[in-house]
């Protein structure tokens, strides 16, 4: 995304002639800015070649997913709708891994139906509700057991997954019980250890700690496993102060844990390879003064783009078009929903605005659509990919008929 002059564009598609053509508010990807992702993830961890399971929960588009499956990927789904979605973009499920807390009954027979790679456990009880279902169906299924490792991933509170008091995982005593319980098993194949200590994260060194802890645990249990689910998190940058996460230390750590070891490597990333492919379009319906401060309520709200509001995120803006007025006053980016949350940011310094301007809210690829709801009885946005200068609409604009 560049501005040309002086008007933004996204590949070889100026932004202002979407919003006029598509209306707002809309999601738009970049095809080239997504396979540059892959790329350079990739590229990053090379010398073990890892499986790499795209997260879906990031960004369930079944026209984004299909793209990523031509790049390679694999899907790490958290539910049904997840696991239908990444076997019907083509996914193999020799390439899909299952996590979760709470699977149910029906959940885990679909994964047993469909032969996935890993179903990654959770629990004692998920364990034995796998073995009865593979039991009364003559298999032998492959799983994972995941450990929390109790690290802090140095992440927003929300988004962290690895300290002791987060749901997710087992903790070392309960790992080493099941690791036997599972040996023991005619109907269970445990194959892969898993961990995720959360998301957004941009220091390398709670993954070096993460992976210290982890081999010494699998030196403890002697066994062998296939696979070494490291889960995603990989953070980016939302701003330009933030620091980038350091992949060449994370690597090498991952390099001298793999020493010796013969297992291959899962990667479940999510917003590393599609956050900063989408920015929302969006266009000011009002602008209303109250004191220093000039509310700019535009058309996009918290329903379409939740994180400002449930994790005090950031999200820079941009004009659609530059034109260099600064203005004197504060804005504040707020959308029409009934709630003070309902707001994305507070800006000094931003270009002289007026009624009907689009902005875009930067950097909404992942955790944006799918997090996305009709809360205020608002139709979910269109979602488009651009490829050089084609546009593709990849999901209409939800219809009041759809939602009421
Ligand atoms: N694997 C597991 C088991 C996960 O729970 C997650 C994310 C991922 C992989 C992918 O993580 P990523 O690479 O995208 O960081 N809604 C929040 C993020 C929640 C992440 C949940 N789990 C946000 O908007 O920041």
């Amino acid at each position: 995304m560049k501005f040309i002059n002086n008007k933004l564009k996204i590949e070889n598609v100026f932004v202002q002639n979407i919003a006029e053509k598509y209306d707002t508010p809309t999601y738009c990807y970049s095809n080239k800015k997504l396979k540059e992702n892959i790329n350079i993830f990739r590229k990053n961890f090379k010398s073990f070649s890892p499986l790499i399971c795209f997260s879906i929960k990031s960004n369930p588009n079944i026209n984004l997913i299909k793209k990523i499956k031509k790049f390679g990927l694999g899907a790490d789904v958290v539910s049904l709708g997840e696991l239908i979605v990444a076997l019907k973009a083509g996914i193999s499920p020799k390439k899909i891994v299952f996590s979760g807390v709470g699977k149910t009954t029906e959940e885990i027979t679909y994964a047993i139906d469909k032969n996935i790679l890993l179903i990654n456990a959770e629990s004692k009880s998920e364990i034995k509700e796998i073995e009865r279902i593979a039991k009364n169906k003559k298999k032998r299924v492959q799983i994972g057991i995941r450990l929390n490792p109790n690290t802090d991933a140095k992440t927003l509170n929300q988004i962290s997954t690895g300290k002791k008091e987060n749901k997710f995982g087992v903790n070392e005593k309960i790992f080493y019980e099941l690791v036997r319980y599972c040996k023991n098993s005619n109907n269970i194949n445990l194959k892969c250890l898993s961990v995720h200590i959360g998301s957004q994260i941009l220091d390398y060194k709670p993954y070096e700690k993460m992976l210290k802890i982890i081999d010494k645990i699998i030196t403890k249990t002697d066994y062998n496993f296939d696979f070494i689910d490291l889960g995603g998190g990989m953070g980016i940058k939302y701003d330009d102060k933030t620091k980038k996460l350091n992949y060449n230390k994370y690597n090498l750590a991952i390099k001298k844990f793999l020493k010796n070891k013969k297992s291959k490597i899962i990667f479940e990333p999510g917003r590393s390879i599609i956050g900063n492919t989408g920015i929302l379009i969006s266009k000011i319906i009002y602008i209303k003064k109250s004191g220093k401060k000039s509310f700019v309520i535009i058309d996009a709200a918290m329903n379409d783009l939740m994180r400002p509001a449930l994790y005090g995120a950031i999200h820079s803006i941009l004009p659609s078009i530059k034109n260099f007025k600064k203005s004197k006053r504060i804005y504040e980016f707020v959308g029409p929903i009934c709630e003070s949350t309902d707001k994305f940011s507070t800006v000094n310094n931003f270009q002289n605005l007026k009624e009907k301007d689009i902005i875009v809210i930067c950097d909404v690829g992942a955790y944006g659509m799918s997090l996305s709801s009709n809360y205020n009885l608002r139709p979910k946005p269109l979602e488009i990919l651009i490829e050089g200068s084609k546009i593709k609409v990849i999901k209409k604009r939800q219809k009041y008929t759809d939602i009421i």
